[in-house]
């Protein structure tokens, strides 16, 4: 019984910017154990390494615009032939009707197909409150919110390193980050409801009950 999700959880975790998908992909991880693929993530390493890639994708992702279809649809499929056979947890990928199509034909191509795609809806004004409350480690990425900071409100209490905010948590681009995803993101839950994998998630409330919300989904 669900032996799938036991042994090759194969998900994409969908949703607008400050939804949860990066929290819940780590709870999805220790319960499931599958790796976590997060665009963002990747791109951020790029930007902070400054490779060819970072810096290309650096002034997109400060103004909180999409960076283009061809870099991230690289790094996915790159991600996915090296990870993919123990299961994926996408997070942020796709955000475009391209990056899907691309996406599809890459699965087809590894024989990895995707079992859901997980979307989790939170209001406009909820994801402005978590993504403006938000600061995350400089070192190791541990998310803190504003109000429950350590002691030091600078030093992460993992590894010590800044806690700082993220340039695209800064108003003018959570704006915009929010208006991308209303018009280039938003076609996909169509797209994917076609498919057939959809599953849709309320994801207010505290990160525990979104969880089980989702964790029941899953293993329906
Ligand atoms: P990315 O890093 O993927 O950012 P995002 O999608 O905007 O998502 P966030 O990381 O802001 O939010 P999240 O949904 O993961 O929420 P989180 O769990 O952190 O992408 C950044 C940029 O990279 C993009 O803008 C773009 O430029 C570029 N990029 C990435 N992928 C791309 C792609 N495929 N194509 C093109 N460009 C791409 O939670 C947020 C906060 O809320 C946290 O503080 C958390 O503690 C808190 N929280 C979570 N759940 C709850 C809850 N239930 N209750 C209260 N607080 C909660």
């Amino acid at each position: 019984m669900l032996y799938w999700l036991y042994t090759r959880l194969r998900i994409v975790l969908f949703g607008p910017p400050g939804a949860g998908k990066g929290t819940q992909a780590g709870l999805l991880i220790e319960k499931y154990g599958a790796p976590h693929i997060s665009t963002g993530d990747i791109l951020r390493e790029a930007v902070a390494k400054g490779t060819e890639i970072g810096k290309e994708a650096q002034s997109y992702m400060t103004k909180g615009e999409l960076v283009p279809d061809r870099v991230v649809i690289e790094i996915a499929k790159q991600k996915l032939a090296e990870v993919g056979k123990s299961g994926y947890i996408l997070d942020g990928f796709p955000r475009t009707v391209p990056q899907a199509e691309a996406l599809d034909t890459a699965l087809a191509e590894l024989e990895l197909p995707l079992d859901a795609v997980v979307s989790l809806a939170v209001p406009e004004d909820e994801l402005v409150k978590r993504l403006s409350g938000r600061r995350v480690c400089s070192g190791c990425g541990a998310p803190y919110m504003v109000g429950n900071l350590p002691e030091d409100p600078e030093k992460c209490s993992s590894c010590g390193g800044k806690i700082v905010q993220r340039a695209d948590d800064e108003p003018e681009s959570v704006k915009n980050r929010l208006q991308v995803y209303a018009k280039q993101t938003t076609p996909l839950l169509d797209y994917y409801r076609n498919h057939g994998v959809l599953i849709e998630i309320d994801a207010t409330g505290s990160i525990n009950d979104v969880f089980g919300r989702v964790v029941a989904a899953l293993s329906k």
